[in-house]
């Protein structure tokens, strides 16, 4: 039977950070699902769509940062715009959540949704701790930075500092 894993997130948008986790996940798993989720506490910067496409740009590139997908693992990215994570899970079969974790503050507030995700449909969650040299990044600090007019290069892939300056400009006027 297939081994497939769930890596949630508003990714919004990815950073290195979240492609380390998928990667590292993907060597473990035969079929990862990469979801963009809808999270109505967080006003988006970038349409689900627009996620979707920078995550799939950032592939190749996050290949040249030591990132790289193992060809063997089928990587899928999806969006969940509506209804349960566990609901997404049961449709592609898959019965275990991926989570990267920074810190403290990371495990506190992922903490009640594994006991949720386990207790609606015995989804259990894995946590995987950011790498140290990308501990400190966030999708919020990286937009702040971006909208403040400094470089994000070192935190996102290429195709998503492009998209960030463009949104940034356009907003801009
Ligand atoms: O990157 P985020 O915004 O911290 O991700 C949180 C997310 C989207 C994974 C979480 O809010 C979620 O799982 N939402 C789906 C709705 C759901 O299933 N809620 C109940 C269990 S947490």
């Amino acid at each position: 039977m297939k081994k497939i894993a769930v890596y949630p997130g508003s990714f919004d948008p990815v950073t290195f950070g979240h492609l380390d986790i998928a990667a590292r996940a993907a060597a473990l798993f035969d079929e990862i699902h990469i979801v963009v989720v809808h999270n109505p506490n967080k006003k988006p910067f970038f349409s689900s769509e627009q996620r979707v496409s920078l995550i799939q740009a950032s592939f190749t590139e996050a290949a040249r940062f030591g990132k790289a997908f193992p060809t063997s693992t089928n990587v899928i990215v999806a969006t969940l715009d509506q209804g349960l994570l566990v609901d997404y899970c049961r449709k592609v079969g898959a019965s275990v959540l991926i989570k990267g974790v920074r810190n403290n503050a990371d495990l506190e507030y992922e903490l009640p949704m594994a006991r949720v995700n386990r207790d609606l449909a015995a989804v259990e969650t894995i946590f995987m701790p950011a790498d140290p040299g990308q501990g400190f990044v966030s999708s919020s600090l990286v937009k702040q930075v971006a909208e403040l007019g400094g470089s994000v290069d070192n935190y996102v892939p290429a195709a998503v500092v492009k998209a960030l300056k463009a949104s940034i400009q356009q907003a801009k006027g």
